[in-house]
């Protein structure tokens, strides 16, 4: 049986302005845009306000918030929103060069599964993922947040058995 490992399509210089060293300056600039986007969540429901902001390779920064619904199991996480916010726009996604995230609360939170899956159909391998409160900074590398998850080999698929 062939094991596949995700190969990194990114050149060397690109892999190094993706890695896990994003200076804290960045890190506070895009947790700046992260909170602001929390101010705007419509969370009724659960009263957790998240923002979540994608530092783009142009410099740019798109946001989103988390977005419930009376059926609550249609809300929306900030996260989620943020990618969705940028593909929206016109945004490649393959451009996500950092993401934050931000709760007004004491721990940082971690991103939902649903989450890290729709992050990880689009974030180039090593990009760091940053969650802030107003106590915690945490810091994850997309591979981190989730191994082995699930890909879609279209060509394999269609293919007669
Ligand atoms: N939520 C997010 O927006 N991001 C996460 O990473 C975890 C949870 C939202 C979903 C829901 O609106 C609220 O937080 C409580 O679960």
């Amino acid at each position: 049986m062939e094991r596949v490992a995700k190969k990194s399509k990114l050149s060397g210089r690109e892999q190094e302005c993706n890695s896990m060293s994003k200076s804290i300056s960045q890190i506070e600039f895009l947790r700046e845009h992260a909170k602001q986007a929390s101010q705007k969540a419509y969370a009724p429901y659960s009263q957790f306000h998240v923002g979540a902001a994608l530092l783009m390779r142009s410099g740019e920064v798109v946001t989103g918030c988390n977005v419930e619904n009376a059926s609550y199991g249609l809300s929306n996480c900030a996260e989620r929103t943020a990618v969705f916010n940028a593909v929206a726009q016109g945004y490649d996604p393959a451009d996500i060069a950092a993401v934050a995230i931000y709760t007004a609360t004491e721990k940082a939170c971690a991103p939902c599964g649903a989450c890290r899956q729709v992050l990880a159909e689009f974030l180039q391998p090593g990009t760091m993922i940053s969650s802030t409160s107003e106590r915690q900074l945490r810091q994850w590398s997309i591979e981190e947040l989730l191994p082995d998850g699930f890909e879609f080999d279209i060509e394999a698929y269609r293919k007669p058995l």
